[in-house]
């Protein structure tokens, strides 16, 4: 089975790591899709960045791969032929917003969503509070993962002086 993994990732956290560990090892192929968000104003990497940090991150998995869409995860499932899609959820409010998704999702494409739950030691973790504590001066280890730590650290401090 292959399943789509949409988001973001804008950067790559160790909570979508979590993620993409624990659905490779379920499906056969894990297409990472990386999407342009129009909702999110504040973003910091554009989208090959962040295609080069998740490959960076997903390295040693094998039947991982990232790609870019444009447009809807609805056409996406058609174009890399995927039989279900995934996500991580944290919170309930994450669930409220994934439900609608999935829901909509499945009247577009027919395609199931398989919910993962984020573990304790990820759920706190989040892409947007990355990109302001990184701009701040933050320390990011623990919060992304270690193969893209000091590109991400360096990438975002700088941004605080522009
Ligand atoms: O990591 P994110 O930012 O939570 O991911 C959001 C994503 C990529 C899932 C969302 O922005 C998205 O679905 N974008 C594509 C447009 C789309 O399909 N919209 C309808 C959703 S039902």
């Amino acid at each position: 089975m292959i399943a789509l993994f949409p988001g973001s990732f804008d950067p790559v956290t160790l909570g979508h790591l979590e993620i993409i560990e624990r659905a490779s090892a379920l499906f056969d192929l894990l297409v990472v899709g990386v999407f342009h968000n129009p909702q999110k104003q504040t973003g910091a990497f554009c989208v090959e960045e962040r295609l080069a940090l998740l490959e960076r991150a997903c390295g040693a998995l094998q039947n991982v791969k990232a790609r870019a869409f444009d447009g809807l995860v609805a056409d996406a499932v058609g174009k890399c032929r995927a039989d279900v899609i995934v996500r991580g959820v944290r919170t309930g409010q994450d669930i409220e917003t994934e439900l609608q998704m999935a829901r909509l999702n499945r009247k577009l494409c027919g395609a199931e969503t398989f919910f993962l739950a984020a573990s304790p030691h990820t759920v706190h973790i989040s892409a947007s509070m990355v990109r302001e504590i990184g701009r701040l001066g933050g320390d990011l280890a623990g919060l992304v993962p270690k193969a893209v730590l000091p590109l991400v650290q360096e990438t975002l401090g700088r941004m605080k002086h522009s």
